[in-house]
């Protein structure tokens, strides 16, 4: 496919990706997924301040790397018209860029690489019911500014990959005894009605979706306390759901083998779901 590299239009075979790109050699690197339906791409802006925000928290913030970043909003556009997709994930990402030598000390002249791709996906069936999954429980450990989006992902991947060698479909994430997260989306609980899931307090990634939730669950009038979930009370929860921008509203079946209430959907998050879908029709 043709992918956006550095203010060029370039087949990704013919993108000159540097070896010495710190990116790789240290994971300085922040990135975004966002997603288009029906040619709409979906909460775009907030995508782009939270890459921006993700920037500063990695140090890159001089004027040209923002303004580098903003461009990635127009650049989207013009890969979705170029390979005229409707239906897409496309990927942001900004990384330090190649310096020479290899050194934990910021190079002068160092400049960003700059990267759009986007992948083409199916549609989804909105008036249709959420996915499911199932999740096992594992310690989250995970470095102390999870609010920024980094490409840092060796954590979330090992606990990813452990739950689905071992039959699970996402992997819940705990510190200390309190669920964070998801490997790679937001996790809510609700009990007795009322909607708990951790705080934004720089331990989570602060998902997009998890935002919009929120502020839909307040709007249904279902109460929210972001509040963390000690593990303890897990069996005392009425239903469980992940959100993110690959998955939605998708309710928790049952966790670590053990179901979570009657292991079917709960009323809350198909409400959720369904204003959610509605948000994206
Ligand atoms: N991940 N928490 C983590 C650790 C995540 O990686 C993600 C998203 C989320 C949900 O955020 P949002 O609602 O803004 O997508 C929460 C993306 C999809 C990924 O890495 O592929």
């Amino acid at each position: 496919p043709v992918v956006y590299y550095n203010g060029e239009f370039i087949p990704s075979s013919h993108a000159n990706v540097s070896v010495e790109e710190r990116g790789t050699l240290f994971g300085e690197g922040v990135y975004e997924v966002t997603r288009v339906y029906n040619a709409h791409p979906f909460a775009l802006d907030e995508h782009l301040e939270r890459l921006l925000n993700s920037l500063r928290g990695i140090g890159l913030k001089d004027p040209q790397t923002l303004a580098a970043a903003r461009e990635l909003k127009p650049a989207s556009a013009q890969l979705l018209e170029i390979h005229n997709l409707a239906e897409a994930l496309v990927y942001w990402q900004i990384t330090r860029g190649p310096a020479q030598p290899r050194s934990f000390l910021y190079q002068p002249n160092t400049r960003p690489s700059v990267l759009a791709i986007a992948y083409p996906t199916q549609p989804i069936n909105t008036a249709g019911p959420p996915p499911t999954t199932t999740a096992t429980l594992l310690p989250d450990d995970r470095w102390a500014n999870c609010w920024i989006k980094s490409t840092m992902l060796l954590p979330n991947n090992l606990a990813y990959n452990q739950a689905r060698e071992a039959g699970f479909g996402a992997a819940l994430l705990q510190r200390h005894g309190l669920i964070t997260e998801a490997s790679n989306a937001n996790a809510m609980f609700v009990r007795d009605g009322k909607i708990l899931t951790h705080p934004d307090d720089g331990k989570i990634l602060n998902g997009i979706t998890r935002q919009i939730v929120l502020n839909h669950a307040r709007n249904l009038n279902i109460p929210v306390a972001e509040q963390p979930l000690p593990i303890a009370e897990l069996n005392t929860v009425d239903e469980a759901f992940l959100t993110g921008t690959t998955t939605h509203v998708t309710p928790v079946l049952a966790i670590d083998d053990q179901p979570v209430a009657d292991a079917k959907p709960g009323p809350v998050a198909l409400q959720l779901h369904h204003t959610l879908m509605n948000d994206i029709n």
